[in-house]
């Protein structure tokens, strides 16, 4: 009796870290994905204080005004489909589908989702 008590404790316990682990890893995994394949224009921090981000005229992505708009569906739709820019003489965000696949871009959309101003 006492040993299953402790077989199902250490399970419990195994269990607790072992998903504590995977989530810490999943929001390294965003911020990394964020910083390769988003950053360059929109900024490390999300701004879209770059070069290329004044550029293309690109929003500030902590901005309450710009994430009223946003949901997860349409940052996926974003990194998938593109997005285009309704700033005057803004440039378009091309689709980057081919080099973020289905699980990279749920992550991606958290991150953004999780970002704060
Ligand atoms: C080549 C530059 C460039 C790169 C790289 C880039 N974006 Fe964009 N992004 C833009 C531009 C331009 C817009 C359109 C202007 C705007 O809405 O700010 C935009 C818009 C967005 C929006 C707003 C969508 C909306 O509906 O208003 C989101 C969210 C977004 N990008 C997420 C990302 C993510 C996530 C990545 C990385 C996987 C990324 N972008 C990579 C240029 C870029």
């Amino acid at each position: 009796m006492l040993d299953s008590k402790r077989t199902l404790l250490v399970v419990a316990l195994l269990t607790v870290v072992g998903w504590a682990g995977a989530s810490v890893a999943r929001a390294e995994d965003a911020a990394e994905l964020w910083a390769k394949n988003c950053a360059s224009c929109h900024g490390k921090d999300a701004k879209g204080e770059t070069k290329v981000g004044a550029m293309m005229k690109i929003a500030n992505l902590t901005d309450p005004a710009v994430r009223a708009k946003l949901d997860k569906a349409k940052v996926i739709k974003a990194i998938k489909e593109g997005v285009k820019n309704e700033t005057a003489g803004g440039k378009d965000m091309k689709p980057l589908g081919a080099k973020i696949d289905d699980a990279q871009a749920a992550l991606l959309a958290d991150y953004v989702m999780a970002l704060k101003p």
